[in-house]
């Protein structure tokens, strides 16, 4: 069995996100899974750009992005992955560019233009995939939820529980995000805060994506 967990943070070490994931990984680790952390901004490649290779007759069955680029094996593991787990920071309420351009070409191969006689969307694939977002963000959880995150950052969770048939999400808010605040013009944050987030706040979040990722390991062994 095999899981990805994909970075969408441009920072490879030590900082939220990869933190969080190196935390889910332990989980799936210890269900006997084969893992690889894959940092998207080590690769060059593009979003979507509406070729619609992949909706062609012939090459429906593929399921996978057609457009080839460094984005192209990370595709291919995903979709061959058991469980697949998005990490992203939070950036401008959204997922960071690269993690959205990453979605697009995933999400799009196994979205199904065909109705059936209902009407009703026919699904492309036919197996449940556990899957997961992992947001990481500044923002303090009351004020997440004044400002819409959880709707804009549900609509990934939303198309990986419609495409893929299963999906979960874990939002850490309040991160630490510099090494030393003082060196920066940001008086909007008051450090001793941040600080106690990052000690107190911080296990308890890397503690949930590890049984987040157990949960979804157990729920791909048993769909096996
Ligand atoms: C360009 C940029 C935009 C950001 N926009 C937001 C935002 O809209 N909301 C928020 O809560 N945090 C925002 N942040 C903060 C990051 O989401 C937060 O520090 C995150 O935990 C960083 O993850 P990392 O440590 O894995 O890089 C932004 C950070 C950057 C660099």
């Amino acid at each position: 069995m095999k899981a990805v967990l994909i970075n969408g943070s441009p920072r490879r070490k030590n900082w939220n996100t990869v933190t969080l994931l190196e935390e889910a990984e332990k989980g799936l680790k210890e269900l006997g899974f084969e893992t690889e952390i894959i940092n998207l901004y080590a690769q060059l490649y593009r979003g979507c750009i509406s070729c619609f290779l992949c909706k062609k007759k012939k090459n429906i069955d593929k399921h996978i992005c057609l457009y080839k680029d460094d984005l192209t094996p990370i595709l291919e593991k995903s979709m061959a992955a058991d469980v697949i787990i998005v990490g992203s920071p939070v950036y401008f309420g959204e997922p960071t560019g690269e993690t959205r351009a990453y979605l697009e070409r995933l999400f799009f191969p196994v979205t199904s233009y065909m109705v059936d006689e209902n009407g009703n969307r026919i699904s492309i694939l036919n197996k449940t995939k556990p899957t997961a977002m992992i947001y990481t963000m500044n923002a303090p959880e009351n004020i997440a939820g004044q400002i819409n995150y959880p709707i804009l950052l549900g609509n990934s969770v939303s198309a990986f529980e419609m495409l893929f048939g299963c999906s979960e999400v874990l939002y850490a808010y309040d991160t630490y995000q510099f090494t030393d605040y003082a060196q920066y013009e940001a008086n909007m944050f008051d450090p001793d805060h941040k600080i106690e987030m990052r000690d107190k706040q911080f296990p308890i979040d890397c503690k949930k994506a590890y049984e987040l990722d157990k949960r979804l390991g157990q729920m791909a062994l048993a769909n096996q």
